[in-house]
């Protein structure tokens, strides 16, 4: 099993025994579990305010996340960000830190290190060569600001010290060392891609101190099909189209892609987020034009065509015959004269309104985020301190706060970094 998963010993297990900071070998101000996006962030910040600042990861690697984001060109923030671009229990929640931190920040930040960068559609700041670019430029501030990183180190316990000592704050046990700090900020993000070193750590830390977690699921996530629809849409695999995906909350005109394991691309990940199980999605595979509008008028001025050839502008060939296989098998070879205007806006309904209903997504295995998390309404949205646990911090994707695609999830990392930063 994996040795870095070990959860945290339950307070329990040390009842009567006072920890104490004698027993530490090193002392910080800020130990910083998680050297991903938000962790060193907060590590830069903190330690450019003069704090001693450590950050221990549990892989062999920091900020594996952000090498993968992307597409290896991570899109590192975007030019608009609202807090409409997030979802959590609390929508109020995120408000704070994203107004303290907007986009130019990190871009300035970007530009400081010489990082090339472009935007693609919708605002998406991407860079031109390497995600590695974006590492780097952590890493050299945490190094330049004195903050450490400590690799291939794992949690063993976490003990609260007695707020009335002289030395508050916590003993925390790691497969290296005990170590004493003050605050401690637990940035290990969310459950998917667990090959890249995701866990579940973050809850159990929360739970330990009485911190609820709003359920956690896959987010970011392609769409998966059991039934004859699956069947057709892997038979369609590589096939992409600018569609409009949509529920009854929200809608996202975008690409979607066809893959052998289901929907993919822009617009199917961005409605997962919005997404329960057991709902239908809605698609207007040809968001321009009134395909039943298209079809009547097609009728009376050119009345022996047939549907598909109406159509065949509108979509691959393969993908027509496959729509027409699903939804108007039995009017294939019929004139459009002889088709009830009726029916011909109920293929235009398919197509404006194509509505299937995925059997589930394809989960924290190729997820880009995860939904739910820690309950934000018992954290600040300042400071990022628990309100159950003083000198406690939740920052990043561990907690209930889920951003769209396009540079939003990492905004949130660094906003969420950057106002804890300020304050440990
Ligand atoms: P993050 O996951 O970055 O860091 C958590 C760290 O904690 C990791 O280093 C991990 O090893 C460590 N950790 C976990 N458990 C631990 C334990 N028990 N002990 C010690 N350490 C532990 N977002 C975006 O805005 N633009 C993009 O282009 C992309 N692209 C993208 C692609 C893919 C494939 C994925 C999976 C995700 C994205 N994202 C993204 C999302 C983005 O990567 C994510 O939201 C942020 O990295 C979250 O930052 P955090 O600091 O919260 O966690």
């Amino acid at each position: 099993s994996e040795p870095n998963s070990t959860s945290v010993k339950p307070n329990h297990q040390d009842a009567g025994k006072k920890p104490s900071t004698s027993q530490a070998k090193s002392s910080v101000d800020v130990l910083i579990i998680g050297a991903g996006a938000s962790g060193l962030y907060c590590a830069m910040t903190a330690a450019q305010r003069g704090r001693s600042v450590l950050v221990v990861d549990h892989a062999n690697k920091a900020g594996k996340k952000i090498l993968m984001s992307g597409g290896g060109r991570c899109n590192f923030t975007n030019y608009v960000v609202e807090p409409e671009n997030f979802i959590g229990n609390n929508a109020h929640f995120c408000k704070s830190a994203l107004i303290r931190y907007n986009p130019w920040e990190f871009i300035g930040l970007v530009e400081k290190h010489r990082v090339p960068y472009h935007e693609r559609d919708y605002g998406q700041l991407f860079c031109d060569n390497s995600s590695k670019d974006i590492l780097n430029l952590l890493l050299d501030e945490c190094a330049e600001a004195g903050a450490k990183v400590q690799l291939k180190t794992s949690i063993t316990a976490i003990k609260p010290l007695p707020q009335d000592s002289d030395k508050s704050g916590f003993m925390v046990e790691t497969s290296k060392e005990t170590i004493h700090c003050r605050s401690l900020v637990i940035a290990t993000g969310g459950l998917s891609i667990p090959t890249m070193g995701a866990t579940g750590f973050g809850y159990e830390v929360a739970e330990q101190f009485g911190h609820q977690i709003i359920k956690t699921s896959a987010g970011l996530v392609p769409f998966t099909f059991t039934d004859k629809v699956g069947e057709v849409i892997a038979s369609l695999a590589g096939i992409s189209l600018d569609v409009i995906a949509f529920n009854e909350r929200i809608s996202f005109p975008r690409p979607m892609l066809f893959t052998h394991r289901g929907l993919s691309g822009p617009a199917m990940l961005q409605l997962s987020n919005y997404w329960q199980v057991g709902e239908s999605i809605h698609i207007n595979l040809v968001p321009s034009v009134d395909i039943s509008e298209l079809l009547r008028q097609a009728k009376a001025e050119h009345p022996k065509q047939l549907v598909r050839s109406v159509l065949s502008e509108f979509f691959p060939k393969k993908l027509l015959l496959a729509l027409q296989d699903l939804h108007w098998s039995d009017l294939k070879d019929k004139e459009l004269a002889n088709i009830k205007d009726e029916t011909l806006d109920a293929i235009g309904d398919k197509i404006n309104n194509w509505t299937i209903k995925p059997s589930g997504t394809e989960g924290y295995r190729t997820a880009e985020v995860t939904r739910g998390g820690v309950v934000t309404d018992e954290v600040s949205s300042k400071t990022f301190e628990s309100k159950l646990q003083p000198n406690l911090y939740f920052i990043g994707e561990v907690l209930d706060v889920t951003g769209w695609l396009g540079g939003y999830n990492f905004q949130w990392a660094w906003a969420s970094g950057k106002a804890c930063g300020e304050v440990v």
